[in-house]
């Protein structure tokens, strides 16, 4: 693994939870503790300005990376490092609060991420404030409502709830305010599966989009092959914790090497035609 660095470069994570009954029902019913190793030595690298996606079926594995990777979590083993700095290691706080920073989360269900009792402007306009990336108020509404304008919202849509907005406009909502922060790594873990399918490949063209306009570097994660398929540059097939296989996105689809990942092709078809439609409607260009 050595040579030169990357941008984010994850090695030997593993992660187990802890899934016993409590104390007292071992006593009385019998049995030890159990343990769920939901997370085997996996390995990979990210370059900047690159997608890697992560795909597997429910269960094996997906968030408890992404959760890991962005600090959320720590491992049990291994290191995930950003930039050059670890996250999950020796770094000082002010240096790891500095990494935070730069990366962000989505997540699949943006109503839950987001605080219902506040309008839409001070939840963008609060991890400025915050992280102190503006130096006024003033300074944070008028680059709120820049941010809402490049996610395909209006300036005055601040003024709202999230209530009032569709799951998709949500999901653009959740994408300006991990921009506000002015992350440039984001971990996207499941960011459309709530969402219709035409909405889907609305939300996948602005990541495209903003990703082009901004450099950022995605980790992109789904149980669904069809959704990454045209956003990752390589994608890493996770089952049952551990990464089976890494493949250009283009070359996993030509010579899978593992047999669950032709299942997990097996199970395309049907599904990636209607993303390629509802995405040519829009007029983006699909590799
Ligand atoms: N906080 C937790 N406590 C106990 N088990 C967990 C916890 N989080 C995840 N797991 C288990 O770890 C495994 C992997 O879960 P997860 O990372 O959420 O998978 P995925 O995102 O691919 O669906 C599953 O068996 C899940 O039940
Ligand atoms: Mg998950």
């Amino acid at each position: 693994m050595s040579g030169a660095s990357h941008f984010v470069e994850v090695r030997n994570l593993s992660r187990r939870f802890d899934v016993s009954k409590p104390w007292l029902n071992r006593l009385i019913e019998g049995g030890g503790r159990r343990y769920v190793e939901a997370v085997r030595d996996v390995s990979f690298d990210v370059d900047k300005g690159e997608t890697f996606a992560l795909v597997g079926e429910s269960g094996s594995g997906k968030s408890t990376v992404a959760r890991m990777l962005v600090g959320l979590m720590s491992p049990d083993r291994g290191s995930v490092t950003i930039d050059g700095t670890s996250i999950t290691g020796e770094a000082s706080r002010s240096e790891q609060r500095a990494l935070r920073r730069r990366m962000q989360m989505i997540f699949q269900d943006p109503y839950a991420s987001l605080n219902p009792r506040w309008r839409v402007g001070r939840i963008i306009a609060e991890p400025m404030l915050a992280l102190k990336v503006v130096p006024s108020s003033a300074d944070a509404a008028s680059e709120t409502a820049r941010l809402l304008t490049l996610v395909g919202m209006s300036a005055g849509d601040m003024r709202r709830y999230p209530h009032e907005f569709s799951g998709g406009q949500r999901q653009r909502i959740a994408i300006a305010r991990a921009l506000a922060a002015r992350a440039e790594f984001i971990v996207c873990d499941e960011p459309t599966s709530a969402l219709d399918v035409s909405v889907q490949a609305q939300i996948l063209n602005l990541m495209r989009d903003l990703q082009q306009e901004l450099g950022l570097t995605y980790v992109l994660i789904s149980h669904n092959l069809a959704v990454v398929r045209h956003m990752a540059g390589r994608i890493g097939v996770m089952h049952a914790g551990r990464l089976v296989e890494v493949q250009p996105a283009r070359q996993l689809f030509v010579s899978p090497q593992h047999d669950y990942t032709r299942m997990l092709i097996g199970s395309v078809p049907q599904m990636s035609s209607a993303m390629r439609r509802a995405s040519s409607t829009r007029g983006a260009p699909c590799p």
